[in-house]
């Protein structure tokens, strides 16, 4: 697993922030009807490509669209790169590390667009973002979704907007709520959302205390399986390089299927915030019917990223296209 190297890691973590509540112009699926009708497709064949060259792509894109959404709205500041000046979102501390492949594919679908004469500069890399997500989630073999357009590119990217607002490995199912609930979300979205980590991929360092030394009684997590704990001790021995990825689900990890609730029902959950979604009485009702329920999965996934893909969006005078989708025009 080492070969993952770059691989984000841990936690789709999502953010919150302070997010202006004048989110009230409506985004819609065609919006770019008349202005840019290839867009879709244009995006859906880069995100291919790129998928097919790298796995990675699937979940780095993922986390990169959660965590833009979740610091000051779906926006695209998550994208924009440092200057002497700024430092930006995506190098706060907490970032988790976004891999490169979720920028990089974000970068190729503008460049797709912008050969498009009639589409230059007229998408914005908020949406780009937005569509590459679903077609990630398509390419892994989950179900498509509609995606809402129109939203704008954010003027704003600092790091200082980040602290707080990623959920964190540990977190339990009050926190995740709390975070989520800032961003309009649900707790059945929070646990829909959770099942990103179908293909996510993690760092041997995020998991160690769970397999060595959970608390002064247990050195290992008692509501992890037994053999699961075996297995991660075994691919993240004491002492190994912490950077060394290992995959979120340990079933199916390349298919975004409803096997996340299925290993959280036999205590493979990776994370504490994972496996708290089965043992927390609260969502373990949700856990249990996705499990059982692929469809029924599938339906509130694709409800709860069309709610993600609203928050803190910018439209209309607010905002603007971004010519280069790593810096403010
Ligand atoms: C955050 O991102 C920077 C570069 O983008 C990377 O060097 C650093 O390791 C990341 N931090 C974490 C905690 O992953
Ligand atoms: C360690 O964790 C287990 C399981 O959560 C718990 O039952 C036990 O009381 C904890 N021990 C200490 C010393 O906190």
């Amino acid at each position: 697993m080492a070969r993952f190297g770059m691989v984000l890691a841990v936690a789709l973590c999502l953010t919150i922030s302070v997010i202006p509540d004048t989110t009230t112009a409506q985004l819609k699926t065609d919006f770019y009807k008349s202005s840019c009708p290839n867009v879709e497709r244009t995006v859906r064949t880069v995100v291919q490509q790129k998928v097919k060259q790298t796995f990675v792509t699937i979940p780095a894109t993922l986390r990169l669209f959660f965590h833009d959404c979740f610091v000051n709205g779906c926006d695209a500041s998550v994208l924009i790169q440092s200057t002497p000046d700024n430092k930006a979102e995506k190098d706060h501390p907490d970032n988790v590390s976004l891999a490169g492949d979720g920028f990089d594919v974000v970068i190729k679908a503008k460049k797709a667009l912008d050969a498009i004469p009639s589409c230059r500069n007229k998408v914005s890399c908020a949406d780009i973002l937005a569509l590459a997500t679903r077609d990630v989630v398509v390419a892994a073999g989950g179900k498509s979704y509609p995606v809402e357009l129109g939203r704008r590119d954010g003027l704003v990217s600092t790091a200082a907007s980040v602290h707080g607002n990623l959920p964190g490995p540990n977190d339990n199912v009050d926190k995740l709520n709390k975070l989520f609930a800032k961003n309009k979300l649900t707790q059945e979205d929070m646990v829909a959302l959770s099942a990103a980590h179908t293909v996510g991929f993690a760092h041997c360092s995020k998991v160690f205390n769970r397999i060595y030394n959970f608390n002064r009684t247990h050195s290992v997590d008692p509501t992890l399986n037994k053999a699961y704990a075996k297995d991660l001790q075994a691919a993240c021995p004491k002492n190994v390089d912490p950077r060394i990825a290992i995959n979120i689900d340990p079933v199916s990890p390349r298919k975004f299927d409803n096997i996340y609730f299925k290993n959280l029902q036999n205590g493979k959950g990776l994370f504490t915030s994972d496996q708290v979604l089965y043992t927390d009485r609260r969502s373990r009702p949700t856990v249990d019917a996705w499990a059982k329920n692929s469809a029924a999965f599938d339906a509130a996934f694709g409800r709860a990223m069309t709610k993600l893909g609203r928050v803190g969006v910018k439209t209309g005078r607010n905002g603007n296209i971004r010519r280069d989708c790593g810096a403010f025009n």
